[in-house]
């Protein structure tokens, strides 16, 4: 396994969508492995290709289980069959857009079909916080990202804020090197 670079906004990729994938080759194998690992090591509970810089339809997720114990989760074209008709709002953050958060509307309940990493095809019926992973990981794989959902003036301070913070970032580090 390998640690891979997490391409955040504003890069284009994140707004591309992503292609199915045709056969789980071991190629497709160990990018999932990957994908796991660098999601581990930046601590998310969600990582999809287009965020890895691959605009193939993986996802990779783990929300834990009921006892906390790790859950992972690898999906290949995965896709939701079917959602709950309520919404629940839930404060969501991305690897792509750090440290920012706003609250977003998500469906309470999913069924999402996908096939494993050893191409075999399952369903899973997600709630709570795997269910609205799975709507936020599957929608980075149509070019959506969390922000979409809100306000454009929501939106629009959300990435003025990250900005900042990272022109401060970029200020420090230059001080840091004289
Ligand atoms: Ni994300």
């Amino acid at each position: 396994m390998a640690k891979r670079i997490i391409i955040e906004i504003p890069h284009p990729i994140l707004k591309e969508k992503a292609l199915p994938v045709e056969a789980v080759t071991s190629e497709i194998q160990t990018l999932l492995s990957d994908m796991l690992e660098t999601m581990y090591a930046s601590n998310g509970v969600g990582l999809a290709g287009n965020q890895v810089g691959v605009l193939k339809r993986v996802v990779v997720i783990d929300c834990g289980d009921e006892n906390e114990k790790p859950d992972p989760i690898k999906m290949v074209n995965p896709e939701i069959i079917e959602h709950a008709t309520e919404k629940i709002c839930h404060n969501e953050g991305c690897l792509s857009i750090p440290r920012e958060y706003a609250d977003v509307e998500r469906y309470e309940w999913v069924v999402v079909r996908y096939t494993d990493e050893n191409g075999v095809e399952r369903q899973r019926r997600a709630t709570g916080l795997l269910a609205i992973a799975m709507q936020h990981e599957i929608d980075h794989l149509d070019g959506i990202l969390f922000i979409d959902h809100l306000s454009p003036l929501k939106r629009k301070l959300l990435v003025k804020h990250l900005e900042k913070r990272r022109r401060k970032q970029a200020r420090l580090a230059e001080e840091g090197e004289a």
